[in-house]
């Protein structure tokens, strides 16, 4: 884990951040290796949006953690290249709940609802509860351009790893349609995807 920035962590949940951790990556060291990367994704996003201080630190500690409710999930299930839709639903509403049940006694409530809210979208497609943009703050849109982009661009057992360009294709798709937000992908594009890509940076 010395990926980890350990000052954005408050001292009194640094053990236990860890130990969640070291159990997600023994149970899916995939999950954990997305985990450490959304974290850094969102990282950098935030900087680049001028977020500090304790939103900065509660961005950081919820990305982290967000999918720690995979460890709720069966590894096999987890891992399985073809799994049913009926499967599917299962991993994604079990995720997300087993999260909030992990993280709403020990951290602050802020925390809780930046890692539950990663999967909604602001035009109300998203999952579990469908919130829309107005409910959506800066933080929740960080983490979720972050981990959309993170699954994009890494391999799974389940997929392969997309080229950058074709990461910022469908990018770009999200935020047409209205589902991501347009100032942070655009962020992520430029800090993470063109460089990685043919494009030519635009001269500033
Ligand atoms: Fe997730
Ligand atoms: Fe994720």
């Amino acid at each position: 884990m010395e990926n980890i920035k350990l000052e954005l962590i408050d001292e009194k949940y640094r053990q236990y951040v860890f130990e969640l951790l070291s159990r997600l990556e023994e149970h899916s060291k995939e999950s954990y290796e997305h985990s450490l990367d959304v974290a850094e994704k969102s990282l950098a996003l935030a900087f680049a949006l001028g977020i500090d201080g304790d939103d900065l630190r509660r961005l950081y500690v919820a990305s982290l953690l967000h999918d720690v409710g995979k460890l709720f999930i069966e590894s096999d299930l987890l891992h399985k290249q073809n799994a049913t839709d009926e499967e599917r639903e299962m991993i994604r509403f079990g995720h997300i709940q087993g999260t909030k049940q992990i993280l709403e006694d020990v951290f602050d409530d802020e925390i809780v609802k930046i890692a539950f809210n990663h999967h909604e979208r602001l035009d109300g497609s998203g999952y579990p509860d469908h919130f829309r943009a107005r409910k959506l703050d800066v933080l929740d849109r960080i983490l979720q351009v972050a981990d959309v982009t993170s699954a994009l661009i890494m391999s799974r057992s389940y997929k392969d790893a997309l080229a950058a360009e074709q990461v910022i294709e469908i990018l770009d798709k999200l935020v047409k349609s209205g589902e991501l937000d347009k100032k942070c992908v655009a962020e992520i594009e430029r800090i993470f995807l063109i460089p990685l890509s043919g494009k030519k940076q635009p001269i500033l």
